[in-house]
């Protein structure tokens, strides 16, 4: 476990300007970009590399760091390791982070560890917060709708949870614009509001803008995306094959090699290009691209390494797209 000298923080990490945005009508405000643990802080990226990572993003003004049970591998891990990083640094920034887990997939054998009842979710509230090390969390999702759970039963869980001290704020992930009203609606109703929905949103996967969108800013909530890089199909980083180390080439969990196509890639090409000409990278596009719309909070990175969090982050200081670039980009996407 080679973990680095002792952590003081960058006195510039508040520099950037603009970088923190409104989550829908609430008081809190989140980063433009916040940083996600599903992949790379399990088991098979040493711990002093999580270390960096996590530092490098703070450092840059990232405060909003998202987990979940399941997060690993194996499952808890990912919390677990977070726990040795809140110890090792960040016990002194605690009141400058928006630490946020979930509960809603698979996570423990038998009827009572997975979906959306009240026994799961706050069983697993508890024991994310023994794993983190935390007495409580900023922000407890439910992950992903249960057809079969009465959405009362899941919103009165959420309410408990923030009732009791274990989260200040609470929100939803995955679910539809429909699902999504209700919830809303039962929890306004409750007197807890729904802070933020996270869902997937990038080039190649849009519905979120056909309704959920819309939705979230009627109902006051903020919208946080996940994904915007396509698990880094959205770099220049497949154009010339699969690298050994990338996300594809050596944790394929999710981003398996054969939904790298020819296809994706020849409009990856021409994406790249286009950046190109604007004078940036293809990530650094398609974060810019995720955020154009005010009604999205914030965008949810991961990274490998920490020099793509230092590339990411100066995303936010190209220009805006012009009308003709938005058409360009919609004509590579058609
Ligand atoms: N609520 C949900 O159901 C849900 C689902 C999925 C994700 N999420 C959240 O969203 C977060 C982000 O997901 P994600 O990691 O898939 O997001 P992503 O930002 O689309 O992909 C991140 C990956 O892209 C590569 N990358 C990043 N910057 C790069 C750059 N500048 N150049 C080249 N490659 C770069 C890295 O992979 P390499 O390993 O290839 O370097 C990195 O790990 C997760 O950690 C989680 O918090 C939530």
């Amino acid at each position: 476990m080679q973990l680095y000298e002792s952590y003081t923080a960058s006195e510039t990490r508040y520099a950037q300007s603009d970088f923190y945005r409104r989550c829908g009508n609430s008081g809190l405000m989140l980063p433009r970009l916040s940083f996600g643990l599903w992949h790379n802080f399990g088991n098979i990226t040493p711990l002093g590399v999580q270390q960096q990572i996590l530092r490098t993003a703070f450092d840059a003004g990232i405060t909003h760091f998202d987990l979940a049970n399941n997060y690993g591998p194996p499952y808890g891990e990912a919390e677990t390791n977070f726990g040795i990083h809140m110890d090792r640094d960040w016990r002194p920034y605690r009141d400058e982070l928006i630490i946020s887990t979930k509960a809603g997939y698979d996570m423990w054998p038998g009827p009572y560890g997975n979906f959306g009842s009240r026994k799961y979710l706050i069983a697993s509230a508890d024991q994310s917060l023994k794993r983190m090390h935390l007495d409580y969390v900023d922000i407890f999702y439910h992950h992903r709708p249960d057809p079969e759970t009465p959405l009362e039963e899941t919103m009165g869980a959420l309410k408990t949870i923030v009732d009791s001290g274990r989260a200040l704020y609470v929100g939803i992930s995955n679910y539809p614009a429909d699902r999504a009203r209700q919830a809303a609606e039962i929890m306004k109703a409750l007197g807890v509001p729904l802070l933020i929905c996270q869902s997937r949103y990038n080039m190649f996967t849009r519905n979120i803008e056909e309704e959920l969108l819309g939705t979230l800013a009627g109902e006051g909530m903020g919208c946080i995306v996940f994904q915007p890089l396509a698990g880094g199909l959205l770099t220049d980083k497949y154009i010339h094959g699969i690298p050994a180390d990338s996300r594809a080439g050596h944790d394929p969990r999710y981003l398996k090699p054969d939904m790298i196509t020819e296809e994706k890639i020849a409009r990856v090409v021409r994406l790249n290009e286009l950046a190109a000409k604007r004078g940036e990278s293809l990530a650094q596009m398609a974060l810019q691209w995720v955020l154009r719309d005010g009604r999205v909070t914030s965008a949810l990175i991961g990274a490998s390494r920490p020099e793509q969090i230092r590339e990411n982050i100066k995303a936010l200081q190209f220009p805006d797209f012009s009308a003709q670039e938005l058409q360009e980009i919609e004509a590579i996407l058609a």
